[in-house]
């Protein structure tokens, strides 16, 4: 059987970016057709300037959205990462594989070491052994397929090398693992800033969807996108970036095509107030299973704790299994 892993990193409040882009998948697809694995992938947090009890807070936060997104725990495995201990121990032996040049040649460690050094900060070691943290994730559990949002493509790719390099020089012991981007709305753009993508952890929320905001704050946040110049609708991501990323998302909600839908309208202002429409209505359900959950946080506790185990469980044969093939003396 298929067997997936993905995961989400609580260093921000969830978007619609993580959920068009991979948390709807998930829950809608991928639990149903192969062996998930979603995880909170907390230690990726502690790779920039963090404050402890925040990251506490929104790894509680993201394992809950995970299940109010309609995750379902009876079919996949939902844990929080620092819980498995095998990721680090797997993410040491890959740094025995990886290079520093492949390190410093990943598009997200180019951006956010300026982007800390530009705050006065120093860039912490972790965040350029980042994306080997992340092949681990992946590669611990024999992930066939890793199902992210585009800007994650090269670390995946990064994670096909080392699966690679390491199976050829010490025998078969990883699976070697594919992106799964999904077709639309693998990249959804800043609704002020339609050049970059909407992330959590941007500076100003008012170009970012939050999955917990209010439908008032959404339709707001929508309807005050920005736009190109020119009034024509068309599905264009270089001459039209605002208003194709527009199309993409209502495209998302409604199951369609961004280039179909651009079709049905002759103006940006109904094309916003039926986006706007469209993400209420998309997160709603989210929204309201989440106050549920909040509600009963035993609940959630369980799933992790259960989740932990039957990752664990899932995890140690492959990662003994390199600790041995790699050179490592067996304990007794
Ligand atoms: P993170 O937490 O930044 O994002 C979680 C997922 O959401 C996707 N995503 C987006 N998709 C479309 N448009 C956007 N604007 C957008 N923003 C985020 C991301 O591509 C991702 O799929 N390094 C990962 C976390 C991670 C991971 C892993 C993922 C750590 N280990 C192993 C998969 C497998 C990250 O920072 O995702």
């Amino acid at each position: 059987m298929t067997r997936i892993f993905s995961g989400v990193k609580p260093t921000g409040h969830l978007t619609l970016g993580n959920y068009l882009g991979a948390v709807r998948q998930w829950a809608e697809v991928d639990q149903y057709r192969a062996e998930s694995l979603f995880s909170v992938v907390d230690l990726h947090a502690l790779t920039v300037d963090h404050d402890p009890g925040r990251v506490r807070r929104l790894s509680r936060q993201a394992a809950t959205l995970l299940l109010a997104s309609g995750i379902d725990p009876e079919r996949a495995v939902v844990f929080v990462q620092s819980h498995v201990d095998e990721h680090a121990r797997l993410s040491y032996l890959l740094e025995c594989v990886a290079t520093d040049g492949e390190m410093r040649r990943m598009i997200q460690y180019k951006e956010k070491s300026v982007l800390e050094r530009a705050r006065g900060g120093s860039v912490r070691l972790s965040l350029l052994t980042y994306p080997v943290l992340m092949a681990a994730d992946i590669l611990a559990y024999g992930a066939d397929e890793v199902p992210v949002g585009d800007d994650q493509t090269q670390h995946v790719e990064l994670t096909r090398d080392l699966a690679e390099r390491f199976n050829q020089r010490y025998g078969q012991t990883f699976v070697v693992p594919r992106a799964t981007p999904p077709k639309v709305a693998a990249r959804v753009m800043d609704l002020q800033d339609p050049a970059s993508k909407m992330g959590k952890s941007h500076e100003s929320g008012a170009g970012i969807v939050y999955l917990l905001d209010e439908p008032e704050a959404v339709r707001k946040k929508v309807l005050r996108a920005v736009t190109d110049s020119g009034s024509e609708v068309r599905y264009d991501r270089e001459a039209q970036p605002g208003i194709s990323n527009l199309l993409e998302i209502l495209a998302a909600c409604e199951g369609g095509d961004p280039e179909a839908v651009s079709g049905g309208y002759a103006s940006y202002g109904a094309l916003k107030k039926d986006t706007a429409d469209a993400v209420v209505e998309l997160l709603r359900p989210v929204r309201e299973r989440h106050k549920e959950l909040v509600a009963d946080p035993a609940y959630v506790e369980e799933v992790l704790r259960r989740g932990a185990e039957r990752a664990r469980e899932m995890a140690r044969p492959t990662v003994d299994g390199a600790y041995r093939a790699i050179g490592l003396l067996p304990p007794a």
